[in-house]
């Protein structure tokens, strides 16, 4: 797929297939995740992949029951402190945010789906997952193929939050000033 392509199919996807996602897929994803910038290249998001269907049916039923579908879910960590900080804003966030969508969008030119989700209950996640005290828990995503129909929850989220829309460039773009 040409780059815009990729960048044009991606949508949050909420409904899984029962497919597997191939290792050596994975394995590429999450290269292109490693490969991302970071603050003096300090290199501070950590994954974890999650395959457990034990802890996947766990944090379905903490977050949102469509996420049991999904074959992996991936948790996007990090450690401020191996990051940095200016103008009051801290870069960790930033870093993690640039690796995730790295990973997301070689998902989606392997077919995959994903959703960022920021929408969850960081003690839960951290006390299933083991995260340790100085990490923190930036989002996740499931990957996995999209299933054939989107599901009721997908399409409410879609309805609610008008998830295909985008302001118009010319809304988002200033020239030379603000
Ligand atoms: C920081 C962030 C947090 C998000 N959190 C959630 C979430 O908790 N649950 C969810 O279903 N979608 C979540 N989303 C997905 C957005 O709703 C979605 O990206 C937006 O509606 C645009 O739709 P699209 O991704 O299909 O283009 C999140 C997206 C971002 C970038």
């Amino acid at each position: 797929m040409e780059f815009m392509d990729v960048v044009s199919a991606r949508k949050s996807v909420r409904s899984y297939s029962s497919q597997e996602v191939e290792e050596e897929k994975l394995t590429k994803i999450l290269e292109a995740a490693r490969l991302a910038p970071s603050w003096a290249n300090k290199q501070c998001c950590k994954y974890i992949v999650v395959k457990d269907k034990a802890k996947i049916e766990a944090m379905a039923s903490m977050l949102n029951s469509w996420l049991k579908q999904a074959p992996v879910i991936v948790a996007a960590c990090a450690d401020p402190k191996d990051s940095g900080s200016r103008n009051s804003m801290d870069y960790f966030l930033v870093d993690v945010g640039i690796s995730l969508q790295q990973l997301v969008l070689t998902a989606t030119a392997f077919g995959l789906g994903t959703c960022w989700i920021g929408a969850f209950d960081e003690a839960k996640i951290k006390k299933l997952l083991d995260v340790p005290a100085n990490v923190k828990v930036v989002a996740l995503t499931p990957i996995g193929y999209p299933a054939d129909k989107e599901g009721f929850g997908g399409k409410l989220v879609k309805t609610l939050v008008g998830s295909g829309k985008r302001k118009p460039l010319d809304e988002m773009v200033h020239w030379d000033k603000w």
